[in-house]
């Protein structure tokens, strides 16, 4: 019986949807609807688009049974799983690391996402106060550039942020938590579809729709806009490990809370599939915005709440719908930016025996004070660069381009050639071809692309 005994100290999801739940309220978030839209428009559209849905499919899925069966058999916060299992099963202690590397990784995407829903906070009564009403592209930009340039605010709304994920991290992730995404996801996800219905009538649905989905073939091979294709390949990698919440032992966590009984393939693709729908969702409600104000795709971060706002500006009671929109966009921030914090603090409880309120209030404290660097690296530190990149920007680029996706790579590598197979094997209970292709792209293909985009993004091709 391979199947794993033990049970979690911090407790068990209460259903198999409470599982489900948590982890697409992990998945849905700024990656979906602030990221994707805006690294498709710097990638120069669907060459990005189509490279993308293949790492989610053949990449992201596999990684995510992976990361799963880990936390389920494990029963612990990721490193204390790896360690377990590699004494369990008498492998190189140094898989460890992987855990470690993942704490770290989640140290660093919390303290700059939580900057980002800061943004999405301070829009809140930014729209309720009419500030764009009527006004043109222009203006919206000018507003939004005007945010970024108010350390104060910036760092007070970052504040803000990171005390509600405190406030639910402390009390453990499944009280409460449970209740708002069943009701808040479902209004997020109408809410992008009447955005995409007001493209669909007042913008340029059409050319969106040939923008996010009909790539050119020669554009695709050259890398779009993104120069390369191996550029685009290392955008598309970093994008879909971060937007499924990979590679930094998030979802493995909320793993080690699953029934031993929940069906760990089809939870997963269920999670994926909602994740991708959203993040496709989203593209179709701001190109159709974008192309109708004659806004530039390739306008960055700030191209989601330029165009949103500009598009809540000129509809009807468009005030109301968008203070509602940032207000579920800052929720749908929130259940991500919970399970970020989650792999350290349940390490700090096992291992430290802290409560999780202490335990938390660390995690959350570390992650703000280095947040307090990425807001400041918008305005007063602006000048400051390393490798020719602001810290915000760094911090994004050692995460997208280097931790996540080595961290799915160990998955899949620890999975498919150090873990015992019939480990895997009673975990996910597969039909027997089902099993052998799933072992097939974790073994050879996830390694093989991921190492394939390293190398290409080292300019060894
Ligand atoms: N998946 C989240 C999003 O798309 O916004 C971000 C995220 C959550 C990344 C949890 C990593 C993580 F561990
Ligand atoms: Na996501």
């Amino acid at each position: 019986m391979a199947r794993s005994q033990r049970t979690s100290i911090h407790g068990q999801w209460g259903s198999r949807w409470a599982f489900i739940l948590a982890a697409t309220g992990s998945a849905v978030g700024l990656g979906n609807i602030w990221r994707f839209p805006y690294v498709v428009g710097e990638s120069g559209g669907g060459a990005f688009v189509v490279v993308y849905l293949l790492f989610v499919l053949g990449v992201g899925i596999p990684v995510m049974m992976g990361e799963i069966l880990l936390g389920r058999h494990g029963r612990q916060s990721p490193i204390n799983t790896l360690s377990t299992l590699c004494r369990e099963y008498g492998t190189q202690r140094a898989w460890v690391l992987l855990g470690w590397m993942g704490v770290l990784a989640g140290f660093i995407i919390l303290s700059f996402y939580s900057v980002v829903a800061g943004w999405s906070l301070a829009y809140v009564p930014m729209t309720a106060g009419g500030a764009f009403l009527d006004a043109g592209a222009d203006r919206v930009g000018e507003l939004f550039a005007g945010l970024l340039d108010r350390p104060l605010e910036l760092v007070l709304w970052h504040s803000v942020f990171m005390a509600l994920c405190f406030a639910v991290v402390s009390r453990g992730v499944r009280s409460g938590l449970e209740k708002a995404v069943r009701f808040l996801m479902p209004a997020l996800f109408l809410l992008l579809i009447l955005l995409v219905g007001y493209g669909m009538g007042a913008g340029a649905f059409a050319e969106a729709m040939r923008y996010l989905f009909l790539p050119d073939l020669g554009e695709l091979l050259a890398g779009g806009e993104a120069g390369s294709l191996g550029a685009l390949m290392l955008g598309a990698v970093g994008q879909a490990f971060f937007t499924l919440s990979l590679g930094m032992g998030a979802i493995m966590v909320y793993g080690s809370y699953l029934s031993s009984r929940s069906s760990i393939p089809q939870n997963s693709v269920i999670i994926a599939g909602a994740d991708t729908a959203i993040a496709l969702i989203a593209g179709l409600a701001v190109f159709p915005i974008v192309f109708a104000v004659g806004l530039e795709p390739d306008s960055g971060a700030g191209l989601v709440f330029i165009t949103l706002s500009a598009g809540f500006g000129q509809m009807p009671a468009g005030a109301l719908f968008g203070t509602l929109f940032f207000v579920l966009l800052s929720f749908a921030a929130w259940t991500s930016a919970i399970s970020i914090m989650e792999p350290a603090t349940a390490y700090l409880v096992e291992n430290r025996g802290w409560s999780r309120r202490r335990a938390a209030a660390v995690v959350a404290l570390a992650a703000w004070a280095m947040g307090i660097l990425s807001a400041l690296s918008l305005n007063v530190m602006s000048g400051f660069s390393i490798a020719g990149m602001g810290f915000m920007d760094l911090m994004e680029f050692l995460t997208f381009a280097i931790m996540l996706p080595l961290g799915g790579l160990l998955v899949a590598l620890y999975v498919g050639w150090v873990l015992p197979r019939r480990v895997a094997e009673a975990e996910l209970q597969l039909s027997h071809p089902m099993f052998s292709a799933w072992l097939t792209l974790i073994r050879w293909l996830v390694p093989l692309a991921i190492v394939l985009v390293f190398l290409n993004a080292l300019g060894v091709f």
